[in-house]
Order: structure tokens, then sequence, then C-alpha cells
């Protein structure tokens, strides 16, 4: 699907875009409505149309103009219309013509009077929403029915400002990108996706100008990072840290870090998960993924800043070689964990790929994003993701990009009397704490140990990073590509030179 701008002059055979307040129609609408001889309110009178978010009328063959089809829509109250409202818009509108037989798209949205944006911005976010709905996957399908192909192929957003929506489009096309990357890593069957796919799919990203360097297991060994190597060592598949590099600031700049969680495939290992529990344990690689989106994005952008992502990628299996609850392992820290249960693998993971983030690159931060627990789930459902951070300044900063773009997140405490709970009885700490409340945060815990002095924030994704219905208006399929934008957004508002 192609996105496009245009002046507000322009004319489309197709479907034509316009929009009402709760209020009124805005003026595009209004002059549908008198070329359609009054048609159009007749309409949303017709079906209690209220202007509100989501509403849609639709006029197939109107007469009075030359569109096919005319879609009123509700902006909702002026004074909420926002970025991500403005994206909802443009994504229900897609979602309802991706498959309708319809081919062209124009949106003609006026700014309501008094909303959170400028025209220039309204036309980026439309083009956004649009282009994030459009999403599918179907690889794997050998027959599909005709209506079910997308027939949408071009979406064109009439603007005042052609020329700097093209421009700023340029930018939001890569986040998209980086955000499709992550959804197709993440949507991948584990049979498939396994840590050596995952780090050839990374190896792609050299294209967009990024370094990218693949340790396998005899070199991670050499590092000492045995909390890592514990977790894949049931598996028939070796485990890969990978590294990304993207090199856009000045030379001197320290880097900013963003390290993933790849578990490819979570069983649980010894500590085997019951059957329900593991469905969907592919997308446990959820960190890891929206990690490689976001250097696409930001090296497609050509962002100004240097930035490495680490990944820790391994499969957590069951085996006569697997790791078991008891073990203890010295981790590259040199700080030794007692094993208790090998379903606490994620940490195991991110305790290595942290700490070799920060001892290799001395960054200026370093956030993780991780599917880590269950609890967090029960705390937060998938309205939010977890936030944890021992900075208060990049924990507000983290916060503020995610209501930007519709990523929301809550923070949740870090305190000593969490940190007693993986007290161990033989080694310096235990991967789990034994009892069942506060999981996500001793699992935020657990990882601070492996946190120095630097800026940290930890991101749990557990409930964000798939969804099994279509609740999220942005995301039409499984893998959410969640961490994307935020990331990419954090560093614009703040890294970049
Ligand atoms: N990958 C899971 C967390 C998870 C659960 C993500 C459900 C998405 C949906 C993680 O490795 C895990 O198994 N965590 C355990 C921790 C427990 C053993 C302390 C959990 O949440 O039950
Ligand atoms: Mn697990
Ligand atoms: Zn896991």
């Amino acid at each position: 699907m192609q996105i496009g701008f245009a002046a507000p002059s322009a004319a489309g055979a197709g479907t034509i875009v316009v929009g009402a307040t709760e209020r009124d129609l805005l003026p595009a609408a209004q002059a549908i409505d008198r070329q359609t001889n009054g048609a159009l309110r007749r309409a949303a009178e017709a079906s209690r149309f209220k202007g509100k978010p989501g509403q849609v009328v639709e006029l197939l063959a109107p007469s009075g103009v030359q569109n096919a089809r005319i879609l009123l829509t509700g902006t909702g109250a002026a004074d909420k219309f926002d970025g991500p409202a403005a994206e909802k818009l443009a994504a229900g509108v897609v979602g309802r013509l991706l498959t309708s037989g319809e081919k062209e798209l124009l949106f003609r949205i006026d700014l309501p009077k008094g909303a959170n944006l400028k025209p220039q911005q309204l036309a980026l976010h439309l083009a956004l929403g649009a282009k994030l709905r459009s999403y599918s996957f179907h690889k794997y399908r050998t027959k599909m029915r005709e209506e079910h192909e997308p027939t949408l192929a071009n979406v064109t957003i009439s603007t005042e400002d052609v020329s700097g929506a093209r421009k700023a489009w340029e930018r939001a096309r890569a986040v998209a990108e980086g955000v499709f990357f992550a959804r197709d890593l993440v949507n991948e069957p584990p049979n498939v996706m396994s840590p050596k796919e995952f780090a050839d799919r990374a190896r792609r990203l050299s294209k967009a100008g990024i370094q990218v360097a693949v340790l396998g297991e005899a070199e991670m060994k050499k590092l000492g990072m045995n909390a890592l190597l514990g977790v894949g060592q049931g598996s028939a598949r070796e485990s890969q840290l990978v590294v990304l590099q993207w090199n856009g600031g000045r030379k001197k700049d320290q880097p900013v870090a963003f390290v993933g969680k790849g578990v490819c495939f979570d069983s649980g290992g010894l500590s085997l998960k019951p059957g329900a529990s593991m469905m969907g344990m592919k997308g446990d690689m959820g960190g890891a993924a929206a990690v490689t989106g976001t250097m696409l994005a930001l090296a497609s952008r050509k962002a100004k800043v240097n930035a490495v992502g680490v990944l820790g990628l391994v499969e957590n299996m069951p085996d006569g070689k697997a790791q078991r609850p008891d073990d203890v392992v010295t981790s590259m820290s040199g700080q030794t964990i007692e094993i208790l249960n090998t379903d606490a693998e994620g940490r195991l993971v991110l305790a290595d790929a942290l700490w070799y983030a920060q001892t290799k690159f001395k960054p200026r931060f370093v956030v993780d994003l991780a599917t880590l627990t269950g609890a967090i789930m029960v705390a937060l459902g998938a309205g939010h993701a977890g936030l944890f951070a021992n900075d208060d300044k990049l924990a507000n900063r983290i916060q503020e990009a995610g209501r930007e773009v519709g990523e929301p997140v809550w923070r949740l405490p870090l305190a000593d009397d969490y940190d007693k709970m993986i007290k161990s009885k033989i080694a310096d700490m235990k991967n789990i704490s034994g009892v069942t409340h506060a999981g996500s945060i001793v699992a935020a815990q657990f990882l601070q140990r492996f946190i120095d002095k630097t800026p940290w924030a930890h991101l749990d994704i557990a409930g964000v990073a798939w969804q099994d219905g279509e609740q999220r208006p942005l995301s039409p399929g499984w893998g959410v590509g969640w961490g994307v934008r935020i990331l990419d957004r954090l560093v614009a508002d703040h890294y970049e030179n």
C-alpha cells in the first residue's frame, strides 16, 4: 500500500474520507454535503452519527461527486483530537476498506479548531495510522479467499503543505518499516525463527548501514556468559548474541544502548510450562524484535545518534543436557546465580546481555525490553507496559515518549525490600523469589543487580508484545511490534544532535 500527499484541491475517483467533530461537519465534509445536495447530512442523521471517534457513515455511489464512495468519520471532541487519535481514525478507515474491493483512498480531514495538532502533523499522523494498519502476515497460507486479499493500493492524504508532509513522512515511514520488521520477527513460527535465523535476519540490517556482529556459543563462553548459555543449553539450536551498531552521531559521543530478550521459544525448560501456557511462547523474543526494529528505524531515518542494540537469542528447552533447577551458574559479571526455576530464564539472558552492553560500550543509558513476567499482565493488562528504572529523568522521558506515540508505560517501584527476596542460601542470588507476589518487581530487582552505574530502564512488555484479539487499532495481526515507536521517539526527543 502506497502513501502519498496532495493539495486539498486534488480530486480522486475512489473513496473520499471527510470528517466531523461532535459539533459539526468539518469544511471538506460541508463541501461534499453541498455537492451531494445534502445527502451526507441526511445520511449522518439517519444513522445516529454524532462525530464520535470510530463512528463512520458510508455513502456508496453518491450522485453529485465523482467518488465511488464517501466516508464520513468522527474526530471526536476537538480538544481530544491529538496525534494518536488521528492515527486511530486513519487506521479505522483503512481497516474497513483494506479488503473491500476499493483501491484508492483520499483523506480530506480538516484540522478541527482547538485540536492538539499542527496541520502538517495531522497529515503525518493520518499517514502513519493508515500505514501501520495495512500490515498483514499471510506467508504461510497456501489458499486465501479472494475477498480476504487486500485491494487498497493507494492512500492519499490531502494537506496544505505537501512538500513538508512528504519530507516528514520519510522519517515516519522509516519507523513504520521498523515496526513491520519487528512484527514479522514475532509472527514467524518458532520452527523457523531459531536464534540463528533471527541473527540472519538481523544481518540484513547491514543494508541500512548498521554494523552487525554475531557471537556464537564459543565466543560467549570465552566472555563468561554462563547465565545466558545455561538457558540455551537444552536446545538443539545454538544460542546467539547479536550486536547492532548505528553510528549516526559524532565520533566521540557515547552511544545509547538497547538490550532485548530474545527467547525464540520458551517451553519453560525442565520447569516445563503447562501446554496452554506454552502457546504463544514463540513471541518471547518480542523484546529483541523491538530492539531490531528500532535500530532499523534509526538507521533508515539516518538518526543523528550513536546507538547499539544487543540481542540475547536462545531457545529454552527441556533435554538431557538442559539446565536443572538447583544449578548454580557464574554470570559474565562474576556474580553467581542459583537457578531454582528454569522458566525464569529471561532475566538470566538479560543479566549477561546487559553486562555486555554496559562494559563493552559504556552507554549513556541502557534500556532493556523483555516479555519478562506473566505477572505484569496481572498488574497492567494490555494497556500499559511496565516500566522500572534507576533514573527518574530517563523514566520520565520514556513515559512522555510513550504518551506521544500511543505506547503508554506505567512505572512500578524498585526497593531493597524486594531485592532481599532473591537472596540465595548458596549463591549471590537466586533467580526466583519463591513467593508469587510482586513477580514483575522481583524480576526487575534481579536485572538491577547487573546494572553498574549506568542510567537504566527496563520495560516489561509481556502484556503488549502480542495480542490474540484485535484490541489494538494500529496493529491488525498477532505480533504488535510494540517498542519500536517509543524507543525511536525517546531518541528523537532527547538524544540526537
Ligand atoms: N516468557 C515468560 C513470561 C510471559 C508469560 C510472557 C506469559 C508472556 C506471557 C517468562 O519467561 C516466564 O516464564 N516467567 C515466569 C516467571 C516465574 C517462573 C517466576 C512467569 O511469569 O510465570
Ligand atoms: Mn519462562
Ligand atoms: Zn520467557
